[in-house]
């Protein structure tokens, strides 16, 4: 498989999972055929049944034989794999055009032992404000058990992670540690990890994440965003004025182009 299919995959299953369930306007929408392949649950079901010891994560494969490539849990990425499993839990409780794998399997059970491994990370972790991102399996596991005490403590111990990075300053969390603490840096990415703190706000009633998470959102969207709608990968804020110093890229093409995934985030 090409690099980032996972991420792929997984967009493509939460979307179609989500889709007929929480928004009725996309019913209308023809979806490709490509999107039911009995491929996906085959394929994903594969990787899954590969659980290495001492746990390790997929993140891409290589690009000679499509071997996947594996990190350390304690990886931005690591919540994707586990999340996906219960994307396809959803998908098979609500798709009735696929057989195989995608039935028979009990993905449930599958998302629980992958995500099982992240635990650890609630505590200790050094992906800075990615631990949006590690909460996704957790978040997932809540839509189906509200009441299991081990995600409860996960969205919330990542929620406070996320929160300490907060500056009411610059309005936003730090995405990025530079060498120069004053020197703070937001990726677009960032807007992806703010699910966690409306998550754990609702959990504990603690407002002042759901306003963290939307003073983040405001000033994104002030600063991100140019005015026909692309984005900046990185805007660099000073932690000490609040005032922003450079928009600009770091794996995109140009500082003025358009980074495509931060665009897709
Ligand atoms: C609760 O959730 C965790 C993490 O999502 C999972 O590993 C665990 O198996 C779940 N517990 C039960 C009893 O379902
Ligand atoms: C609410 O969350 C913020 C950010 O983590 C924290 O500083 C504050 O102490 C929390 N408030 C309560 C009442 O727990
Ligand atoms: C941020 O502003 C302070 C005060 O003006 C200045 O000392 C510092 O060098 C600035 N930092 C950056 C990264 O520009
Ligand atoms: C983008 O920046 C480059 C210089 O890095 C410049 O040559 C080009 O004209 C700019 N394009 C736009 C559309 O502003």
């Amino acid at each position: 498989m090409p690099a980032l299919s996972l991420a792929a995959i997984y967009l493509a299953v939460t979307v179609v999972a989500a889709g007929s369930a929480n928004h009725p306007s996309l019913q209308s929408v023809t979806l490709p055929p490509e999107a039911f392949s009995a491929l996906i649950p085959q394929k994903i079901l594969a990787t899954a049944n590969t659980f290495n010891s001492p746990p390790s994560y997929p993140q891409y494969t290589d690009r000679v034989a499509g071997t996947w490539q594996w990190f350390t849990p304690d990886t931005w990425t690591t919540g994707f794999f586990p999340s996906t499993l219960y994307a396809l839990h959803t998908r098979s409780q609500l798709c009735q055009r696929d057989a195989g794998k995608l039935k028979e399997t009990d993905w449930l059970a599958l998302g629980r032992m992958w995500s099982a491994a992240e635990v650890p990370s609630e505590t200790h972790t050094g992906v800075g404000h990615d631990v949006g991102f590690l909460s996704f399996p957790f978040m997932d596991e809540l839509n189906v058990e509200p009441k299991n005490s081990s995600a409860i403590t996960a969205v919330n111990d990542f929620a406070k992670e996320l929160a300490a990075r907060f500056s009411p300053i610059v309005g936003c969390t730090r995405s990025w540690d530079a060498p120069d603490p004053t020197d703070f840096q937001v990726i677009i990415d960032n807007m992806m990890n703010l699910q966690v703190l409306f998550a754990s706000a609702e959990l504990t009633g603690n407002d002042t994440l759901r306003q963290i998470a939307i003073s983040h959102a405001r000033k994104t969207t002030i600063n991100h965003l140019r005015p026909d709608g692309s984005s900046f990968h990185v805007v660099d804020y000073n932690s000490t004025t609040g005032k922003v110093f450079d928009q600009r890229t770091s794996q995109g093409y140009a500082d003025n182009s358009t980074w495509s995934r931060g665009q897709a985030w």
